[in-house]
């Protein structure tokens, strides 16, 4: 029986998400919560014939704390696209200063109601918002660095459809999975394109033509932020992505060797975060490639960060910088 809780689930990104969910087999339960326009959202997918049942939980004034904890009651997993996405001009850190609260309160409810599920965030800024939830659930003594993650998982999406559209007739985007480490926003976002399937193809691309690659995965949620021209950022890919997640953290429960990205408290407890911790500057927070199981995150795969190129080792030492301001914040946020 596996319950799944999205918190934020009338929004652009929650709907498609939401659907995604039901469709799910392993899922018996999918429970919706927003501050608006939920009820419709969750009668619209309850006739969905999956097996899932639906519920939606809608707060009757803004003190209501029933809605979120009925939402949360018993569930396995929670997803949190909840918060406001960008307009043309703006940096993902623009969103903190309404995002960080959202975040904070619906974490607060996670410690109160069902400290063991496992959290995603999607929220932004994802670099400040994943600290606050450590954070907030760390207050409440009962934080598992292994069953929270940060959603990363569009970058690679992005990094994979990109390359593969620079070689239509010899590839498709299915034929990769790029690695991309660092964390979520401009510059932090490091794709590892010198590993794998993916280093044949650009070692044809010249030293410019690599640079406008890595720059559109870095800055691909630019595109669609311009051209749905004040209309949100990403929703549909991101969607598409959340859900892989966790689809992914969902088959680990019952098969092994799952990996993915996500963006992680590198904690002692967790097997290999020590070691990616020195590798990269010290710093509490990283994407990288993390083996799942019944419990979560089980390993760390810092043995990647030996192979990446030199290119990559620069790109990584902005990201890092960049970073442990984004971090700071979020940490500095929920202390004070
Ligand atoms: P949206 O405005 O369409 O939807 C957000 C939803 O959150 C709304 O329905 C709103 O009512 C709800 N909400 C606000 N406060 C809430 C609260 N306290 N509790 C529950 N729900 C609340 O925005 P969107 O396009 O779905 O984007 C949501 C967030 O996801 C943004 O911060 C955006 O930047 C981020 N995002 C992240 C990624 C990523 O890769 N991690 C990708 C795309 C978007
Ligand atoms: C994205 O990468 O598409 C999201 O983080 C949304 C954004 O603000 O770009």
């Amino acid at each position: 029986m596996v319950k799944v809780t999205v918190c934020g689930a009338a929004g652009g990104i929650g709907q498609p998400l939401s659907l995604l969910l039901k469709l799910n087999p392993k899922i018996d339960e999918l429970a919706l919560f927003d501050v608006v326009n939920v009820p419709g959202v969750g009668a619209d997918l309850s006739h969905i014939c999956s097996n899932s049942t639906t519920s939606s939980h809608l707060p009757s004034a803004k003190e209501d704390k029933t809605a979120l904890a009925d939402s949360l009651k018993n569930s396995d997993l929670v997803i949190i696209p909840a918060g406001v996405p960008r307009k043309p001009g703006m940096t993902r850190d623009d969103l903190f200063n309404i995002n960080a609260s959202i975040v904070q309160g619906l974490a607060q409810g996670i410690a109160e109601t069902c400290p063991d599920a496992f959290v995603l965030i999607i929220s932004n800024p994802v670099n400040s918002t994943v600290p606050i939830v450590a954070e907030t659930l760390k207050k409440n003594n009962v934080f598992n660095p292994k069953k929270l993650f940060g959603v990363t998982t569009l970058d690679i999406v992005r990094a994979n459809t990109f390359i593969s559209q620079l070689f239509p007739k010899e590839s498709k985007p299915t034929d990769f999975n790029i690695n991309v480490i660092g964390g979520h926003s401009g510059e932090t976002i490091v794709p590892l394109y010198s590993l794998g399937n993916s280093k044949q193809y650009l070692d044809k691309l010249s030293e410019e033509q690599q640079k406008e690659l890595i720059h559109r995965v870095q800055f691909g949620g630019d595109e669609v932020v311009q051209a749905k021209n004040g209309a949100g950022s990403a929703t549909l890919s991101m969607a598409y992505a959340g859900y892989k997640l966790a689809e992914s953290i969902l088959k680990a429960l019952d098969t092994p060797n799952v990996v993915e990205c996500t963006f992680l408290n590198l904690d002692s407890s967790i097997k290999g975060a020590s070691e990616a911790k020195k590798l990269v500057g010290n710093l509490d927070f990283f994407s990288l490639p993390v083996k799942l199981g019944k419990s979560g995150i089980e390993e760390v795969q810092y043995e990647i960060l030996d192979k990446i190129s030199d290119n990559e080792k620069k790109l990584l030492e902005v990201a890092v910088d960049q970073l442990s301001k984004n971090i700071e914040k979020g940490v500095s946020f929920v202390k004070k």
